[in-house]
């Protein structure tokens, strides 16, 4: 099976000049899907995941079956005001001013090893700030996990301290 088979690409959106990689195609293809994630499966599998954390929204589309193959948790990173008990939070550089990210305090244990998920890698700025939520608690992280990479935005430059498994690239 080619997962890129699964990939929408929109060109001009959300705006001019960006082409928008969907991956909704895969999403609603049961066999595409698992197979997906099967690969973050066993690429984590040697590497004694306690948790994974994904970035809404669609971080949380790939991340929790992952975690659940895995038999593991799940934590949710959100955009402030989202999680209802106390968070710790991290704002961070976008292209176009900045953006923070926030996780409940407790829902890394110190020590524990995270694996990150989301649906694409792009500047970075994300998985980046995503990194220092978990090491905020204590957390370590052991692996950043995507289906699809764009090239041509250099983000695993920002976390080249982390290992990285990408699917897809662009
Ligand atoms: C997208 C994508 C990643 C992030 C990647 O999410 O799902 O989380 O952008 O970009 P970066 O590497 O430049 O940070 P978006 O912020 O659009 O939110 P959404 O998943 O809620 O649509
Ligand atoms: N997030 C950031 N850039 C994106 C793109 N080109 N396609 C889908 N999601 C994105």
């Amino acid at each position: 099976m080619n997962l890129e088979d699964y990939i929408a690409s929109i060109p001009d959106y959300p705006e001019k000049g960006v082409t928008f990689r969907d991956i909704s195609p895969l999403m609603a293809d049961g066999e595409a899907f698992r197979a997906a994630v099967n690969e973050i499966v066993e690429y984590a599998n040697q590497k004694q995941i306690d948790m994974v954390v994904g970035p809404e929204a669609r971080g949380f589309i790939v991340g929790c079956p992952v975690a659940y193959e895995l038999g593991v948790g799940f934590a949710p990173v959100r955009k402030p005001g989202k999680l209802p008990r106390k968070t710790i939070e991290v704002t961070y550089d976008k292209e176009y001013g900045e953006d923070t990210l926030s996780l409940h305090e407790d829902a890394i244990k110190p020590g524990q090893r995270v694996l990150i998920c989301d649906d694409l890698l792009a500047t970075g700025g994300t998985v980046k700030a995503t990194t220092e939520l978990v090491e905020k608690l204590g957390g370590t992280v052991v692996g950043c996990a995507f289906l699809i990479e764009l090239l041509d935005l250099h983000g695993r430059d920002k976390i080249k301290d982390y290992e990285i498994l990408t699917l897809l690239d662009y």
